[in-house]
């Protein structure tokens, strides 16, 4: 039973804030193909509307769909995750489904229709790719704008992360060669005694 529910767009640039490993997914306009690749490097960027950044190498598979597609799917992974981040982030599309390959199961996303993941992963956000001329021939950074977001209500509710989060939904953040740090250990800012 899927513990997804909406997040608010307003709210959807705090489910990327912390820099957490993320999965890209990207569906083949003409075969319908869907496929999944990991990335470390993505953030927010614009607040109204939600707009976010993400770096996809263009020898990639996922960039070829991107931009065919005009559109890609974001997925928080949880640590429970981590095999499965690190296999698609180590295999190409083009060899073969990695959903079937790597026994990921796949919901499908409510406004654009793309492939998102549910089991084992926190949250996910459907965007759209902004054209910026002359900019995707140039760059490996991709800018999309957020249409629809929800988040395992046991990590992220009321537009916040919660700080009781189990330990397989918490955050992946990637140190390299397939080792990660997952948060914890969490500290509430105090305010600060001002020198007169
Ligand atoms: C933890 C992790 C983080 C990664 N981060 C990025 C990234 O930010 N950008 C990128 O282009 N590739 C990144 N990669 C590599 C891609 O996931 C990899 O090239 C993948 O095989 C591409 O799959 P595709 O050809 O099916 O699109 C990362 C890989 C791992 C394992």
């Amino acid at each position: 039973m899927s513990r997804f529910t909406p997040v608010a767009l307003a709210h959807a640039s705090r489910l990327l804030n912390h820099g957490p490993t993320i999965l890209i997914t990207s569906l083949d306009p003409q075969s319908g193909r869907a496929n999944v690749m990991a990335a470390a490097w993505s953030m927010p960027v614009e607040f109204t509307p939600p707009r976010i950044a993400i770096v996809v190498d263009k020898n990639t598979w996922s960039r070829e769909l991107i931009e065919r597609s005009g559109q890609f799917g974001i997925v928080v992974a949880g640590a429970g995750f981590a095999d499965q981040t690190w296999a698609v982030g180590s295999h190409c599309g083009r060899d073969g489904d990695k959903f079937s390959r790597f026994g990921i199961h796949a919901v499908t996303g409510p406004v654009l229709g793309l492939p998102l993941i549910e089991d084992g992963c926190s949250a996910w956000l459907e965007c759209r790719l902004l054209d910026e001329p002359g900019a995707q021939q140039k760059y490996d950074t991709l800018f999309g704008e957020v249409v629809s977001a929800a988040a395992d209500e046991r990590a992220f509710i009321n537009g916040r992360w919660r700080t009781d989060i189990a330990p397989e939904l918490r955050s992946l953040h990637h140190l390299g060669a397939g080792t990660f740090l997952t948060t914890g250990g969490e500290i509430t800012a105090r305010p600060v005694m001002e020198s007169p």
